[in-house]
């Protein structure tokens, strides 16, 4: 199949960005995106040209590292699936498609494609960690009974790869999703329960200071999230939150 690509081309942070057009041919439909993405550089690297950075590394769904706006949708069409796990059949041949980088004030462009994320790394160092007894008696974790249904969850916000794609869906370009997938994966279980309020307290206070928006329940990142992260979780971390701020003594 043949493609007409619009990709956001920006030297670095302080340029004005543009839409450049190419042409891809012969693109597999069994290809992935990001392998028709390395066509493009290969023909633009052959051309003497400057090929288009994009993020990526594990390219199997798990490392959050894709991070494209395709079309107007974070990863793409398709549901519950990263940009590097889109597949070229999911195009019309002859079709134009708008490839940009996610977008949000505290996300800015690196260079064409990619932003810097690292707002999220640092909302997860400011509280993201549980005490663990490594003394040499330890406790056998099978010993610790969680709720199957506390340990689900638990799990299930785990899942939340740091991706992003929360952030640049939503109109305030909030990152409650995220921060509540990160504040769930530990507040379900025992063993997160020692630094709960420090945990919660410390993380929305950096996610405000890194400048993203409010929620404001518009719903866009529950449909947009490749992991199918829950809005459960964001009144999860809602009551976390009111809890600890009316108790903590710090
Ligand atoms: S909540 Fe979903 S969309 Fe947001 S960073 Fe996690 S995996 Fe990505
Ligand atoms: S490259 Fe790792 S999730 Fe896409």
């Amino acid at each position: 199949m043949n493609l007409t690509l619009k990709v956001w081309r920006q030297k670095d942070g302080k340029a004005k960005g543009s839409l450049e057009t190419y042409e891809v041919k012969d693109i597999s439909p069994d290809s992935s995106f990001l392998e028709m993405l390395d066509m493009l550089n290969e023909n633009l690297v052959n051309e003497g040209k400057d090929p288009a950075a994009f993020d990526h590394d594990c390219r199997e769904g798990i490392c959050g590292m894709c991070s494209l706006y395709i079309n107007g949708e974070a990863h793409g069409p398709g549901k519950l699936i990263t940009t590097c796990q889109l597949h070229m059949r999911s195009f019309k041949d002859g079709e134009t498609v708008y490839i940009e980088p996610f977008r949000a004030a505290a996300f800015p462009v690196i260079k064409d494609l990619v932003v810097d994320r690292t707002a999220l790394d640092r909302i997860q160092q400011a509280g993201g960690y549980v005490s663990v007894n490594t003394s040499g008696n330890t406790q056998d974790a099978n010993s610790l009974p969680i709720p199957k249904d506390d340990a689900d969850k638990a799990f299930d916000a785990a899942t939340c790869i740091g991706c992003g794609a929360c952030v640049a869906t939503c109109k305030n370009s909030s990152a409650m999703l995220f921060v509540a997938a990160k504040v769930s994966q530990f507040a379900l279980l025992p063993q997160g329960k020692v630094e709960a309020k420090r945990r919660v307290l410390n993380m929305v206070k950096q996610m405000d200071e890194e400048g993203f928006g409010n929620c404001t329940n518009t719903g866009a990142c529950e449909v947009e999230c490749p992991k199918g992260i829950s809005l459960e979780n964001i009144a999860r971390m809602n009551r976390e939150y009111f809890s600890a701020a009316v108790t903590s003594e710090e």
